[in-house]
């Protein structure tokens, strides 16, 4: 007799355990997403507005969760209210704070990874320590790199001992790392750009640093592009697949998570509202068994050709659980990335993907547009226009932080209007350049 085929909630549930020896309780990560919720001067963790917002998804079933980007250098943050981990991180009061969040993202017994990150010639005015860090961007001297490798590795030693299960490297969407990964933005000549293996170099060197640092049973993560999209001289599929290749054969990694998109670029796809389309589109598992709805499957297939145990996680466009189901039954992708859905939905696996009262055609993140973004034409688009869809988002993590729901029906001129009250009303000096420099961010790093 054939054996019994799996169903979709028994594939999205399945424990999977990370080479490091971590065990993720199933297969449904919250994806890395800047909350906005930082305070100046030093953007240490905001533990009350993160009880809230973390303790959501703390709650909700997840197999794990990875923190927003957090800026391992004060002077370069990629928006305002990024948390810094800055040199004092391992001092008192900060470090209170570290270990608090650990313990509030840890709460339901899902572990917690901290995304780290530097924005590079990314970092808006404003954003950072200084009054103004954007200019034209130069090339890093070998002090600069060795200066944010320990940067780096510090990030990673602070996620550790505040009791996170490990880090993220962010390598995608046009900041630092796949600065260095891309031959659009790398034009050095010397041994960290010139080939392939040459931009690959200061990745190499962080995966190494840190792995040096921290050992077993810390997982060490990095999240790739599966290609930036730029027009013309910009990172390939084929250049982008011999760097998972690198990080999936060094026996230093314990999973890759693919995205994809430069926030420089409109096609970078994370931008697309998540509307009807997506959801009518979304396969079931007797049409097919390729999933459809996912952005980077193509490029998922290529990974999975290289025949690795290194778990890829697959990040952009999932909205169903039979989509999701059938991502892991094809064996493209063993972990699911959910980003925008867990901040409209924050509990979306506990209260529907693997919640057996609905069945798989009703296990669905919820359908969406976001209401108002011809505003963004009565804006100069250098300014925030191309930003504006990501500052829903950023909307509805800062309720969620607050201790409100999230609002779907929060549209864009309401948006703006909130963020120039709050401004005003706040009389703080300080305040209008934090959010020009986070208006002016959106534009910049819309993508992320
Ligand atoms: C508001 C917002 C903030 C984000 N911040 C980050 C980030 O800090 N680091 C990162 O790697 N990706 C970031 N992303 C991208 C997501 O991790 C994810 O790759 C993307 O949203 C695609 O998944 P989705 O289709 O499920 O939304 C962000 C996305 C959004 C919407």
């Amino acid at each position: 007799m054939a054996e019994a085929r799996e169903t979709a909630i028994e594939l999205i549930a399945q424990p999977l355990i990370l080479p490091c020896g971590l065990t993720l309780p199933n297969r449904l990560v919250k994806c890395p997403m800047q909350e906005t919720l930082a305070n100046p001067p030093l953007f240490d963790p905001p533990v009350e507005t993160f009880e809230n917002l973390y303790s959501q998804w703390a709650g909700a079933n997840y197999g794990l969760i990875i923190t927003g980007q957090v800026q391992v250098d004060i002077r370069y943050l990629s928006i305002a209210g990024d948390v810094v981990c800055h040199d004092k991180a391992l001092e008192e009061p900060h470090f209170s704070k570290w270990k608090r969040w650990a313990q509030i993202a840890q709460s339901g017994g899902t572990p917690c990874i901290v995304q780290l990150a530097h924005p590079g010639r990314m970092s808006p005015a404003g954003a950072g320590a200084l009054d103004k860090v954007l200019g034209t961007p130069r090339a890093m001297t070998h002090e600069d790199i060795d200066a944010v490798v320990a940067d780096w590795v510090r990030g990673a030693v602070v996620a550790r001992e505040a009791g996170f299960k490990g880090c993220q490297l962010h390598g995608a969407h046009g900041f630092l790392l796949s600065q260095f990964l891309s031959p659009h933005t790398n034009r050095r000549t010397d041994e960290y750009g010139g080939t392939p293996d040459k931009r690959l170099r200061l990745l190499q060197r962080l995966v190494n640093e840190i792995r040096e640092q921290c050992p077993t049973p810390y997982c060490l993560s990095v999240k790739l592009n599966s290609a930036d999209y730029m027009a013309q001289g910009g990172l390939g599929q084929d250049e982008a697949l011999e760097q998972v290749r690198w990080l999936v054969e060094c026996g230093k990694v314990d999973f890759v998570e693919i995205s994809g998109g430069n926030a420089e670029n409109q096609s970078s796809k994370l931008h697309s509202s998540f509307g009807a389309r997506s959801l009518l589109t979304a396969p079931k598992m007797s049409e097919s068994t390729r999933i459809r709805e996912a952005y980077f499957t193509e490029f998922a297939e290529r990974v999975q050709g290289l025949n690795s145990d290194i778990p890829i996680q697959l990040s952009g466009g999932f909205r169903s659980r039979t989509g999701m189901a059938d991502a892991i039954a094809s064996g493209v992708c063993s972990l699911i990335g959910l980003g925008r859905s867990a901040v409209l939905e924050p509990t979306l696996p506990r209260s529907v993907l693997l919640n057996p009262q609905y069945d798989d055609d009703a296990a669905l993140a919820q359908s969406h547009a976001i209401k108002g973004l011809w505003f963004a034409n009565w804006f100069p688009v250098q300014v925030v226009g191309k930003g504006l869809a990501i500052q829903f988002f950023y909307h509805n993590m800062r309720r969620l932080g607050h201790g409100l729901k999230s609002d779907p029906d929060a549209s864009i001129p309401w948006i703006v209007g909130v963020s120039i009250w709050e401004t005003l009303t706040s009389g703080v000096l300080g305040n209008i350049q934090r959010a020009l420099a986070s208006w002016g961010g959106g534009s910049q790093v819309k993508g992320d």
